[in-house]
């Protein structure tokens, strides 16, 4: 690349880069284990035969239709009524992301994050040449209300990156902290929740706070809980203005037919589609226990996933794992790594694999039973 006459803001800078590696047990990227459901694939199927002879066409630039079910999903999920005109969408949340991003960001504006969070945060930034700034986070990774405050004010950030369930935490942020910081700060408030449907009862969405705060933006996807992500489905709900603004950024008709055909079919398909997120969400708290038995430090958890600590060398933890079949996410913190949580049958081989790994290196552990439970 040195010979190319690249920005010289993005020399020297990492792609995002989660291994896609072949192994038996993939727990990396907080996909759903589960394959998309028989009834689910005749009808995506029979909707893509159904638009393929008028693919010569462009697609409904607006995805009028695509908006509307969205819309009508949210109000379902959050109990806040939520208007097509106020949903947006794109090839996925980083899509979306980037759209905020290049609409209210840019070369001389600021985005606030507290790390660690979604790695994607910072890298959309710094692609459209805006400024990354951090805020701290607790030694247990929640937020401090004064702190972030303090934080906030410090940076006076055009965009802050809320992420809840924060991505590689797990924990959702209480609707107080959101809105406080949204009264202390200017610029636009984007609160990331790609994992909202797995979240521990009594967890509210932001999009109940959206009525008269139109800096506010919630994210949402269809990679996770909707187990599509190799459909490339995210989006948004935040006042109407916002939805139009992003129109200026957007490349036309960047939503095809296609997709939107398939993101109607999952929409009219809820039920059978986050059937699995009961079952997935029974994992996740599985995993935290028993990883606290192996003597682990798991952080509690609203995702599809499980930061754990206690580690004494997490790469080489990573590695004993990916060696016995199981790939699993190093996200750059000392001593910790993260496990997707999937079908009770990789959790099992996970902690197995786990506790062989430990067992390993620390022969004088004896790692805590483990169970198989369903
Ligand atoms: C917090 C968070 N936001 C957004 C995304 C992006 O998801 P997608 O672009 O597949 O919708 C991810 C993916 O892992 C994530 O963890």
């Amino acid at each position: 690349m040195d010979r190319l006459p690249l920005r010289e803001d993005l020399r020297g800078l990492q792609p995002y880069g989660a291994p896609q590696l072949d192994v038996a047990v993939r727990l990396n990227t907080n996909e759903n284990s589960y394959p998309v459901p028989d009834e689910v694939v005749h009808a995506i199927t029979a909707a893509v035969a159904a638009d393929t002879a008028a693919l010569n066409r462009y697609p409904d630039r607006d995805f009028t239709a695509l908006r509307t079910d969205l819309a009508s999903y949210l109000t379902t999920a959050t109990g806040h009524q939520v208007l097509p005109a106020e949903v947006w969408a794109g090839n996925g949340s980083n899509e979306v992301l980037q759209h905020l991003a290049l609409a209210f960001g840019g070369p001389g504006r600021k985005a606030l994050g507290f790390t660690p969070t979604y790695s994607m945060h910072s890298i959309i930034s710094a692609g459209v040449g805006m400024r990354w700034v951090e805020g701290p986070r607790e030694d247990d990774f929640s937020l401090d209300g004064e702190q972030v405050l303090r934080s906030v004010r410090e940076h006076a950030p055009d965009i802050v990156f809320l992420c809840s369930p924060n991505n590689p935490t797990g924990t959702a942020l209480d609707l107080e902290l959101v809105e406080t910081v949204y009264q202390a700060c200017a610029g636009m408030v984007v609160v990331d929740e790609a994992y909202a449907e797995f979240a521990r009862p009594g967890t509210r969405s932001a999009v109940n706070l959206l009525s008269g705060r139109e800096r506010l933006v919630v994210t949402r996807t269809m990679s996770k809980a909707f187990a599509l992500a190799g459909a490339r489905l995210g989006y948004l709900a935040a006042d109407q203005d916002v939805c139009a603004a992003l129109r200026l950024v957007r490349l036309p008709y960047h939503l095809s037919t296609l997709t939107q055909a398939v993101a109607r079919v999952a929409l009219a398909h809820v039920d059978a589609l986050l059937a699995s997120v009961e079952s997935i969400k029974n994992q996740r708290d599985r995993i935290v226990t028993e990883l606290a038995g192996l003597g682990l430090a798991p952080v509690p958890s609203d995702a599809n996933f499980v930061l754990f600590g206690g580690l004494q060398d997490e790469r080489a933890t990573w590695q004993g794992l990916l060696e016995r079949g199981v790939l699993v996410r190093d996200v750059g913190l000392r001593g910790h790594l993260r496990v997707t949580a999937g079908t009770a049958k990789e959790t099992t081989s996970f902690l197995a694999a786990l506790a062989a790994t430990l067992a390993a290196a620390r022969p004088e552990v004896t790692p805590a039973h483990i169970q198989e439970t369903r």
